[in-house]
C-alpha cells in the first residue's frame, strides 16, 4: 500500500492538531503504517473545523498526492477558542464561504497574525511581529459584506459552493452579508449600473459589479494607513497602480498638492473611465487605463512614493521591477493574500528595498482572509 492509498475519503481518524495553515485550516499529522514498499510514517492533513491543540475526530474528504484534506467532525477535546457558529450552514460538509465561525473574533485575528508571519517568514525570510487590528463596523464580526456573489438555484433562491467543491449549498440568509448589500448571481452578464460610495469628504461612482472593498470600514482604514506610511509631502510624484475607480488616487492627490502630481494606473476600462470622473477636480491627477506591467514600461518618469493595490495574485517580478526602476522613496503595498506579498517583498528585497513597517487589518471576518498594507523603503 503507497503512503497515498492508506486513506480514502470518507475514513475516520483521531488526531491532535496542529498550526494553523494559510487557507482556513489546522495542519494534523496522521499516522501511516509500514507496508512492501515504505517504512511507516506520517501524512500531512489539512483539517476545516478545527482549531490548533484540540484533539479531534477528522473525517478524510480529499486524497491528494502528497497530502490529504479533511474536517474535523467531532472535537474530542475543545480549544478555550472555540465557540459555537453564529451560523448553522458552516461545519462538516456545509457552507465554504466561512472559514472561521467556530472560532472566538480575538482568536480569528490570532489566527491571521500567526499565518501572515509564518508566510512572511517562509516566503521572504522576515521575522515581524504580526498583529492583525480589528475594523470598526461590525463589531461581532457578521453582517459586513456590502457585496456578496450567489449561485443561482435552479428552483429559485441562491446558494454558495462547499469548500473545495462545486456542489452547491441553499443559503436563504447569510450571516455575513450586509444589509442592503449588493447581490451578484455568478454568471449574470455584466451589470450597466453603478453605486456611489462616500469616503472621507469624496464619492466615488463604481460600476455595480466592479471591485471596492466589501467590509464598510474598509476603505477608511485602507486610505489612513496608505497616507499614514508614505507620509506624503507637498510636491511629492506619487503613482497609484492597480487603482480601480481612484480611491487612493484621490488622496495621494489633495496630499501632495498643486505641485506634486499622480499617476493612476488601472486595467479594468470601466473603472478607469469612472476614476476619470471621480477625480476630474483634481488637476494634478494622470489617468492611464492599461495593464500595470505594459503602461509602466512606456511612462518615462519617476516617483518619489507609490501605492501597489493588485489583486490576489500579487504584483510579481516584473512589476516589482519596474516600480524600483522609478526609484520611489516608499512603496504602499496594499495585499489581501499574505503568501503573494511575501513573495514579492522578497523581489523587492533583491533591488535593496526592505520592509518597514506592516501593518494587517482584519478586513473579512470568519473568512481565512486578512489584508495587510507593507511599507516598503529603499535601503541604500
Ligand atoms: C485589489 S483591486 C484595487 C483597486 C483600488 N486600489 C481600490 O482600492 O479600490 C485591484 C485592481 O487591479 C486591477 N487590475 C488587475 N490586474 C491588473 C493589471 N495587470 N494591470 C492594471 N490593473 C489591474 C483590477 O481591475 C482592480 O481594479
Amino acid at each position: 500500500m503507497s503512503r497515498q492509498t492508506t486513506y480514502a475519503v470518507g475514513d475516520r481518524v483521531e488526531a491532535t492538531v496542529g498550526p494553523v495553515a494559510h487557507g482556513g485550516h489546522m495542519v494534523a499529522r496522521v499516522p501511516v503504517p509500514a507496508g512492501p514498499d515504505h517504512e511507516a510514517s506520517t501524512v500531512v492533513v489539512f483539517v476545516r473545523h478545527a482549531l490548533p491543540d484540540e484533539r479531534v475526530v477528522i473525517e478524510i474528504t480529499d486524497v491528494a498526492k502528497r497530502f490529504l484534506r479533511g474536517d474535523a467532525v467531532e472535537v474530542l477535546e475543545p480549544s478555550p477558542d472555540r465557540v459555537p457558529a453564529p451560523c448553522s450552514l458552516s461545519g462538516p460538509g456545509g457552507c465554504g464561504g466561512c472559514d472561521f465561525q467556530h472560532v472566538a473574533l480575538p482568536a480569528q485575528r490570532r489566527l491571521k497574525a500567526a499565518v501572515v508571519a509564518e508566510q512572511l517568514q517562509r516566503l521572504a525570510g522576515l521575522e515581524v511581529p504580526v498583529d492583525v487590528k480589528m475594523v470598526p463596523g461590525a463589531p461581532d464580526g457578521l453582517h459586513w459584506r456590502t457585496r456578496m456573489q450567489y449561485v443561482g438555484l435552479p428552483g429559485g433562491g441562491h446558494g454558495l459552493r462547499k469548500n473545495h467543491s462545486h456542489d452547491v449549498v441553499p443559503v436563504p440568509e447569510c450571516l455575513i452579508e450586509a444589509p442592503g448589500a449588493r447581490i451578484v448571481l455568478a454568471g449574470e452578464p455584466p451589470s450597466r449600473g453603478t453605486i456611489t460610495e462616500t469616503v472621507r469628504d469624496r464619492t466615488f461612482e463604481v460600476a455595480a459589479d466592479g471591485f471596492w472593498q466589501v467590509h464598510p470600514g474598509a476603505p477608511e482604514t485602507l486610505v489612513s494607513a496608505v497616507l499614514g506610511l508614505l507620509a506624503p509631502q507637498p510636491g511629492e510624484r506619487a503613482m497609484d497602480l492597480y487603482a480601480g475607480v481612484g480611491l487612493f488616487t484621490a488622496f495621494l492627490a489633495e496630499a501632495v498638492g498643486p505641485t506634486g502630481s499622480v499617476v493612476s494606473i488601472e486595467g479594468d476600462r470601466r473603472a478607469s473611465d469612472l476614476a476619470v470622473s471621480n477625480l476630474a477636480d483634481l488637476r494634478n491627477v494622470k489617468i492611464k487605463a492599461g495593464r500595470v506591467d505594459r503602461v509602466l514600461i512606456d511612462l518615462d518618469t519617476m516617483a518619489d512614493i507609490v501605492v501597489l493595490d493588485p489583486p490576489r495574485e500579487g504584483a510579481r517580478k516584473q512589476v516589482v521591477d519596474a516600480v524600483v526602476d522609478l526609484a520611489p522613496r516608499a512603496v504602499a503595498y496594499v495585499a489581501c493574500d499574505p503568501a503573494a506579498l511575501a513573495r514579492d517583498l522578497s523581489y523587492f528585497a533583491a533591488r535593496g528595498y526592505r520592509l518597514a513597517e506592516l501593518r494587517s487589518f482584519d478586513l473579512f471576518p470568519m473568512t481565512h482572509h486578512v489584508e495587510c498594507v507593507a511599507l516598503v523603503e529603499r535601503s541604500y
